[in-house]
């Protein structure tokens, strides 16, 4: 059971981010109260049922029966918290626009509760000034008189979903206070779950660093994209030319060529970042256009699979491998497989997928059937996949995975 000197941590938001926090914050000495306004989802987690690839049953069972972590929707919770950390979702709205309604509202809900000396940390992902002009604000309207001081921080997360080498504890933590006390008081926080914590001037730059990290990835794998679509008429293979320009020690970083971009974070957080510029009467075209061409990318590699098809009709039968938005994990939110899908499917092909994580998606289910295809684009190269069968029975795979270059009957993007 928790010792009564244990010290206390509220996460608010119980997904990919803050339930890896609370088995790390576990893992480290503290009592943890994981909060989340879905109950099925706080049901679930109290009988052992992780909602997330990287945190097993076992490890779950294991911090509930400790008696160090437990799960529940009750806000009265972050009254006992020494620190309160935030890690609701920052999707983008209908408008492709910051849509901060989780943030604010997680805010709202924990503000009267927050105990005299809290510290609050956002770690959700979000424009630079967020923590400034949000969420202190929300608290000041709605925090009870008697929290005469409390800290504020952000601490933008890096989790990497299904990442077996990187991981809360080793991923070098951005830390940044609102003022001294607060950010000390951060400091020591995160000391206390990661093995290295960085120390940032203000939380702007933490929350610009943030958004930077994901822009740099979305407008290398537009690059890389765009370079492909050059590559593939004259015949070149990409991925080669990836491969041979890596060999130089200095000044190059292999980012590979794929369907588009998918996940909560690289097709989200750039246009954070455009937004935020253009509130602020500025552009960003370099990121806009990188975008664009990875939103674009699904109809290129529709082309050149169907340029495979034995018999390259108009309606030819496609089988999608993979349908996550990255491999190994089960998350189809944002997958640029979508695309890819829609767009085979107007164009009149037949579509059926394949993905060993995913039961169902968009309201349809896998395919048990392999025959019968006239070509299968392996989207995401998850474990599992059927790919030595389909070679067998002689289906042509285009791979946008760089995974089985050179292989009988596969050919790279
Ligand atoms: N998933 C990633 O790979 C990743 C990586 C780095 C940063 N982030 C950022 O971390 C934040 C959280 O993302 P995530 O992937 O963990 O989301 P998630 O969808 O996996 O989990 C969020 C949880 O918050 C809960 N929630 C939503 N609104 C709430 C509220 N008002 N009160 C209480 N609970 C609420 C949801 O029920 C859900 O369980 C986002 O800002 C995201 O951009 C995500």
């Amino acid at each position: 059971m928790a010792s009564v000197s244990q010290k206390s941590l509220a996460i608010i938001g119980q997904g990919y981010v803050g339930l890896p926090l609370a088995m790390a914050a576990v893992e480290s000495g503290w009592n943890v109260i994981g909060l989340d306004n879905s109950s099925a989802r706080v049901e679930n987690l109290n009988v052992g049922q992780s909602p997330v690839e990287d945190i097993s049953n076992e490890t779950l069972a294991n911090a509930l029966r400790s008696g160090s972590y437990r799960a529940s929707s009750n806000f009265e919770n972050v009254s006992n918290a020494d620190v309160v950390t935030i890690c609701v979702p920052t999707p983008l709205d209908e408008k492709k626009e910051p849509d901060l309604s989780a943030l604010r509202g997680a805010t709202r809900s924990a503000a009267p509760y927050l105990k005299s000396g809290a510290l609050l940390v956002s770690e959700s992902t979000s424009y630079p000034g967020t923590l400034r002009n949000e969420v202190i604000p929300i608290i000041e309207k709605n925090r009870s008189n008697g929290s005469a001081h409390l800290y504020f921080a952000t601490a933008p997360e890096r989790v990497n979903p299904g990442d077996q080498v990187w991981n809360q504890k080793n991923t070098p933590r951005l830390v940044s206070g609102i003022d001294k006390e607060s950010h000390d008081k951060a400091m020591a926080f995160y000391g206390s779950i990661c093995d290295a914590v960085v120390s940032v001037e203000t939380p702007e730059i933490a929350e610009a660093a943030k958004l930077l990290e994901n822009t740099f990835r979305l407008v290398n794998i537009g690059l890389i994209n765009e370079f492909t679509k050059l590559c593939g008429p004259a015949g070149i293979d990409v991925n080669k030319v990836v491969t041979a320009a890596s060999s130089k020690p200095y000044g190059f970083m292999p980012f590979r060529p794929g369907v588009g971009v998918g996940g909560h974070c690289i097709p989200v957080d750039p246009l954070y970042l455009t937004w935020w510029a253009k509130q602020n009467n500025l552009s960003a075209p370099i990121v806009q256009l990188a975008e664009k061409t990875n939103t674009e990318m699904h109809k290129y590699v529709a082309n050149r699979a169907l340029e495979l098809a034995p018999s390259n009709n108009k309606t030819a039968r496609v089988l999608l491998l993979g349908v996550a938005y990255k491999a190994g994990v089960s998350d189809v939110r944002e997958t640029p497989v979508s695309y890819l899908r829609e767009h085979l499917t107007q164009q009149g092909h037949a579509v059926e997928w394949i993905d060993p994580l995913v039961t169902s998606w968009e309201d349809t289910i896998p395919t048990k059937e392999l025959t019968g295809f006239d070509v299968a684009i392996l989207a995401v190269n998850q474990p599992g996949l059927p790919i030595s069968d389909l070679q067998h029975i002689g289906i042509p795979i285009l791979d946008c995975t760089n995974s089985y270059s050179g292989q009988k009957g596969i050919q790279s993007l």
